[in-house]
């Protein structure tokens, strides 16, 4: 099939374009690399030795979207692109309204334009709020997420839905993901974040090449069993099967569906703590802090839909991770701004 992926040169996706050009399909990237770097396009091809075809295009504004589906007879979309960091959406609400939201509506657009109709959306667990009970299903309330992040991703859903309603023929994949982590097992391409991380698996890796002191965890008095936050780690190359299933699923089950895709096992702070430690033979450094306002105590999926429609589940493990987040960061300390 020939594919198009949106924010294709950012961490999940050029995992998918990995694992999409090694099961024989081709790919076209558009991202305007404000997260990213033409780095990892040329390392998606060192790594599949198959050719991608790139336009740094920013979903926003550029007027080629159509131009660009009709020329690569693109036949469904993974749209990844958009922005992502919760503490950012609060202090500037309005871009990411802006970008998540108007970004995806261009999209849209030129999709139907084009005659395009099967698209894989990047939501998240974070629209589930304080989600009512655990573990999540996909019949969990959306409810008011906690943050314009996650409310983008909650609206854009709405949106989605209603254009399914609107026009059946178009075909949607709401895909919510829990916590990815991890690398490529070749060590090519990874997590790069800018500035200091968010995410605790690479501020760990940052921690363990010496970038960062120590990880302070935050709180160790939530009602779980170690007393840290429990989440559900998914690796990133799990993570994008998920896309070539749920792209393939689209083909037989038209219409709007939303899986989780996560592994269906919680991991406190303190399990991802010693599974790096035990994974890599080394020892991190961190003292435990306040709370981080806005964190839930628990979140984990039932992931028995995606394994009964997608027949997709997760294989690698929370070590797995740890193993592959480490030697993607010892291989590139800085990421991709050296060579
Ligand atoms: P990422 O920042 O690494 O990738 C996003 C890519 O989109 C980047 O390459 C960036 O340059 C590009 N981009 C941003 N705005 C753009 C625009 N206006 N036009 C064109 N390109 C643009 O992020 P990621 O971790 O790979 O996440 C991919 C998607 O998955 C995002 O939508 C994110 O919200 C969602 N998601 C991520 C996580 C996570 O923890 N990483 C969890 C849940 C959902
Ligand atoms: N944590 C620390 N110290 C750190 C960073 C994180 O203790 O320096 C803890 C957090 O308090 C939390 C856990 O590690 O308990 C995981 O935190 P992350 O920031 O890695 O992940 P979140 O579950 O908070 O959020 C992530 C993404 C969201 C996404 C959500 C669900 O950041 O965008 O997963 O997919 F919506």
């Amino acid at each position: 099939m020939n594919i198009l992926l949106t924010g294709g040169a950012g961490y999940i996706g050029s995992h998918t374009a990995v694992e999409l050009l090694k099961e024989g399909h081709s790919v076209t990237i558009i991202d305007n690399l404000s997260n990213s770097s033409f780095k990892v396009v040329e390392r998606i091809e060192k790594l599949t030795n198959k050719r991608v075809s790139f336009y740094k295009e920013d979903l926003l504004y550029t007027t080629r979207l159509k131009d660009v589906l009709d020329e690569h007879k693109i036949e469904a979309v993974i749209h990844f692109a958009g922005l992502k960091a919760v503490g950012e959406s609060v202090s500037e609400p309005l871009t990411y309204y802006k970008i998540n939201i108007l970004s995806t509506i261009n999209l849209c657009e030129s999709m139907i334009a084009s005659g395009v109709r099967d698209l894989v959306f990047s939501s998240s667990a974070t629209v589930y709020g304080e989600p009512i009970r655990m573990p999540i299903d996909e019949e969990t309330p959306v409810i008011d997420a906690t943050n314009p992040y996650a409310q983008s991703k909650a609206m854009i859903e709405k949106i989605l839905q209603d254009l399914s309603t609107a026009q059946p023929e178009f075909n949607v994949a709401l895909l919510r993901y829990f916590n990815p982590g991890g690398a490529h097992v070749s060590g090519d391409i990874g997590e790069d974040p800018t500035g200091i991380p968010n995410n605790l698996l690479p501020f760990i890796s940052q921690v363990a090449v010496g970038m960062r002191d120590k990880l302070v965890v935050f709180g160790d008095d939530y009602p779980t069993p170690d007393g840290t936050c429990i989440r559900d780690y998914i690796h990133v190359v799990d993570l994008a099967k998920g896309h070539i299933a749920a792209i393939e699923k689209l083909k037989e089950k038209p219409g709007l569906v939303a899986y989780n895709l996560g592994t269906g096992t919680g991991s406190s702070v303190l399990d991802i703590i010693r599974a790096f430690e035990s994974a890599n033979s080394l020892t991190i450094p961190f003292v435990i802090g306040a709370r981080r306002p806005g964190d839930i105590p628990v979140s984990y999926t039932n992931p028995a839909l995606a394994k009964a429609e997608l027949n997709w589940q997760t294989k690698k493990s929370i070590e797995d991770i740890c193993r592959d987040a480490w030697n993607w960061q010892k291989r590139n300390p800085k990421g991709y701004s050296e060579p």
